[in-house]
Formats: C-alpha cells, structure tokens, sequence
C-alpha cells in the first residue's frame, strides 16, 4: 500500500517572482486557498496518509498552513463563524500527519527526494510536484489509478501528458514503444531530462506525479549532477528502468503549471470556473467581459 508522499517545496519560486519574494510560491491563492492544498488534497484522495514536505527555512508559512492555528481558532469561536473554524480546521482529515525535512541545499529534485530518505525506510511512495496542479477527469483521480497499477504490476508509476514538440525541452520526456491510451500504463523503455527540441524519444512528458519503489533512494545516492548540473529523478528513474520495469502512465486529468505565471492565470480560470458557490458568478463575469 502507498501511504506516503514526498512534496518537494524547498524550491524559491524565480519563475513566480515577484509574487514568490516574501511568501512561497505554493501558498499563492488558487481562488481560495493556496495551490499547496490542491495537491495535498489529491494525494489524501488517492489514500495518502503521511505528506513529507522537504523545504526550506523560508517557507514556514507551508507548515504553518496544514497546523492548528490556536489564536484564529478562539477569534472565530468569539464571533460565531463556526462555519468558518469548521473548514480551517478540516483542511485535511485529521488522520494525515504532515511532516517535513529541510534540503539543505538546492541540489534538485532527486537531492530532494533524497533528503526524505529515513522517513521513506522500505515503503514505496509516491512523489507530487506542487508546481503542477492535475484536476480530475469526471471524479477519476489519477493518482489513485496509478497506485492501483502499482500495486497490480509492483512496477513503478510515472505520469505522462502529451506536449507540443517544441515544449519537450522543459520536461522530462519517456520513451515508450507506442503511445499509450489515456488512463493505460505502459512499459517505459527510456527517460531523459529535458532534451533539446528534435531529439527527444516522444512528446510524452513527465507531468511531475511519480510512484516509485524505496530502491531509487539508493540509486539517487549514487546519482551524479545532470540536467541544469542538478541531480535529477530522471537520472535515478533511467538507471532503476535498466534492472526493473518502469511504466509511464498517461493521465485522464489536466494540468495546470502554477510555477508559470500564464499556467496560473489558466488554473485560476479553471477552478474559479468549477468552485461550487463561486462559479457561476465568476462564469457571469466572463461573459459580460467586452475583450
Ligand atoms: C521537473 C522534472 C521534470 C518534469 C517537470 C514537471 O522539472 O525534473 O522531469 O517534467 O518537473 O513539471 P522542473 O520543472 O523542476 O525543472
């Protein structure tokens, strides 16, 4: 069973400044609550049961999210929102702990993954980028999907979307003996971090949603600096994909790049349009735009 989740949140945000200067990009608002929530809400909903953070001493404001907050509680105890103290206090069941570990440095992502090395021990688990936001296809939530392939096949679970060709040099890009249908996985045969345009094995990318084995701990250990002079996932998955079967697993859903300004204005359009007591006004205000 996969019950823990690695968010990688040290990462400053460069793409999102200003916005990400003093708080950190995952806690930027998509409609009402900070992208962060989506992504841990995806997780717990595909039986998630311990968030690790591995972040950075700046974005205390993360931790501080998911925690009680005690003085906000008894203000809104004083004034009878009860409504209100009932949500800030049901962000995520009570029965999901949310612990974190700090990255030292920013060596990446597989460094990332790495710095949670002793909270992962012997399990499988997943990883979740919080950059993207992946919204479900008609209540189908793809993360699930790909911890039950996980746990049919024992084989590792890497989420693909099909890209433009000229955006393969932003993603990492799986090769694969013919395209997958949407919701199959299927037996990877290669992975490589960002190739340059007209090189790359397919247009299948890696949105940033992994189910991986402990073993790849153990390979991120020996990984050296790639892509970016950064150790990267990919490096560790490509080496993991020698000695086992790896799958790539196309996604039903969408996805939204928060950590893009144009991706977040596209989120923010999308879950302002689906939120049940704001949609409608908001799609109202849309249409009566004269542009
Ligand atoms: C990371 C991964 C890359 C993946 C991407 C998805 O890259 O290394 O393989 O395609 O996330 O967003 P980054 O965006 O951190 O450079």
């Amino acid at each position: 069973m996969i019950k823990k989740a690695i968010l990688p949140v040290a990462g400053l945000g460069t793409r999102f400044l200003p916005a990400s200067k003093s708080i950190p990009k995952e806690m930027v608002t998509v409609v009402d609550r900070p992208a962060i929530e989506y992504v841990v809400k995806e997780a717990v909903a595909a039986g998630i049961e311990q968030i690790i953070l591995v972040t950075h001493s700046s974005k205390g404001a993360i931790e501080n999210y998911f925690d009680h907050n005690s003085e906000l509680d008894s203000v809104l105890r004083n004034k009878k929102s009860f409504d209100l103290l009932d949500e800030i206090n049901n962000i995520i069941p009570s029965h999901i702990s949310v612990i974190s570990v700090r990255q030292p440095q920013p060596l990446g992502l597989g460094h990332a993954v790495l710095c949670a090395k002793d909270i992962i021990g012997n399990d499988a688990f997943a990883v979740l980028l919080p950059d993207v936001l992946v919204k479900d296809h008609s209540d189908q939530n793809d993360l699930s999907l790909m911890i039950n392939r996980f746990n049919q096949v024992q084989a590792a679970q890497i989420m693909v979307e099909a890209v433009l060709d000229h955006l393969v040099d932003q993603y990492g890009i799986v090769d694969v003996a013919k395209m997958p249908d949407e919701g199959q996985s299927i037996l990877m045969q290669g992975i490589v971090e960002k190739p340059s345009v007209g090189t790359a094995p397919s247009n299948l990318s890696v949105v940033g949603r992994y189910i991986l084995p402990a073993k790849i701990m153990q390979l991120l250990e020996q990984t050296p600096r790639g892509a970016g002079n950064e150790i990267q996932l990919t490096d560790a998955i490509a080496m993991l994909q020698k000695t086992e079967q790896v799958e790539a697993y196309r996604m039903k859903g969408q996805t939204f790049d928060c950590g893009s300004k144009i991706g977040y204005l596209k989120a923010v359009l999308h879950y302002g349009l689906a939120h049940p007591k704001l949609g409608a006004e908001f799609k109202a205000m849309i249409q009566a735009l004269d542009v």
